[in-house]
């Protein structure tokens, strides 16, 4: 019984470190590449960029605009991989989720 509850103890703290990984590797990409415009919570509007907290767009929107740039926002895929900006879009979903906090 004993190594049962073990195991799934351990289980559960497994999924926990896989989550905060994730958000700690798009969430280190963001403030790295993005803050300097977008601000860590996303809501600073440097050079006219968009407050991320309350953007609209699809995750197939933001990669567009991620990759490619738009207006004074620049483009990012020289810099980073296709995994790389699917990170940074979960971190967005992250932020968008503090306005409700
Ligand atoms: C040099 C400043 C700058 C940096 C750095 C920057 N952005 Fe932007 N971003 C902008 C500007 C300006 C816009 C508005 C573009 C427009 O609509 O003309 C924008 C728009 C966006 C949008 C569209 C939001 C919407 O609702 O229309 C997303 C998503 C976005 N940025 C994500 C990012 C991510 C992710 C990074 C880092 C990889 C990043 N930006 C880095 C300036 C910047």
């Amino acid at each position: 019984m004993k190594t049962i509850i073990i195991s799934i103890a351990m289980g559960i703290s497994a999924v926990g470190f896989n989550n905060t990984s994730e958000e700690s590797t798009g969430k280190e990409i963001f403030e790295k590449n993005c803050a300097k415009c977008h601000g860590k919570d996303g809501t600073k509007r440097l050079l006219g960029a968009k407050n991320l907290q309350i953007s609209v767009l699809t995750a197939t929107e933001n990669y567009e605009i991620i990759a490619n740039g738009k207006g004074k926002m620049p483009s990012w895929k020289e810099k980073l991989s296709t995994e790389q900006i699917n990170q940074v879009i979960e971190y967005l979903d992250i932020l968008k989720q503090k306005t409700k906090e």
